[in-house]
């Protein structure tokens, strides 16, 4: 595994504990429901969630809407754990560990691929354009939410998450969305504030 994972998977590992009472709970939880208001899901779905964290978005999804099959993938054992523990989980919400830059699943697997504030810790972000392109079926939709990129904003970011032991972010502006949506053969289809400075960008396959 590369030293970028090793350094994400120990930060988020050690992290897994609290996430839900100090993320969760506080902050996380609206931006989880306004992004399932906005990128809207299929009737009987099949989603992936790429750095589900501990599944709360999924899990939000899945007790809304009984249609829908979901995987929450993350490279966090212990995230992973704890979306195991949550109570009376349905058996068509599963999660796995893995990493984004070499997703374990076959080509044209889900209707939808998701991403919430996770791309901005990815070392290989084109490489999970191309992975996230290749799991999804011939016009499914890739929706990515993150903050929205700019010079000042991203070194605000990096000393932030490097102060904390996660090492790099990078952040991505509209426009370097759309390019490397595009590089990795998907259609960009669009942006809108889904809240405070937290961009979501949609993409077709
Ligand atoms: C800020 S958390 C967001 C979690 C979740 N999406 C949410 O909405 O609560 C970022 C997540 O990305 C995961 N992550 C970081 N690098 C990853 C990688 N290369 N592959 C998969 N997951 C990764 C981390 O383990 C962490 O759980």
């Amino acid at each position: 595994m590369a030293a970028t994972s090793n350094t994400k998977q120990t930060f988020f590992d050690n992290w897994a504990g609290q996430y839900d009472l100090l993320i969760n709970r506080v902050f996380m939880g609206s931006v989880h429901r306004r992004f399932w208001e906005m990128a809207k899901v299929p009737f009987g779905a099949q989603v992936l969630d790429v750095g589900c964290g501990t599944g709360q978005a999924l899990i939000q999804l899945g007790r809304q809407r009984p249609d829908i099959s979901s995987m929450g993938l993350d490279l966090s054992w212990q995230m992973i754990s704890r979306a195991h523990q949550v109570h009376s989980l349905p058996k068509r919400i599963v999660f796995k560990q893995g990493d984004a830059m070499s997703l374990p699943f076959e080509d044209h697997s889900f209707d939808q691929v998701v991403c919430m504030l996770s791309f901005l810790h990815f070392a290989d972000p084109l490489k999970v354009c191309e992975e996230i392109r290749r799991v999804l079926k011939p016009g499914g939709w890739f929706y990515w939410a993150d903050i929205a990129g700019s010079e000042p904003l991203e070194a605000v970011s990096n000393w932030t998450f490097q102060a904390l032991g996660a090492g790099d972010v990078q952040l991505f502006s509209y426009r370097e969305r759309e390019m490397l949506m595009g590089f990795a053969g998907l259609k960009p289809k669009g942006h809108q504030y889904l809240l405070g400075s937290i961009l979501l960008s949609g993409a077709c396959r």
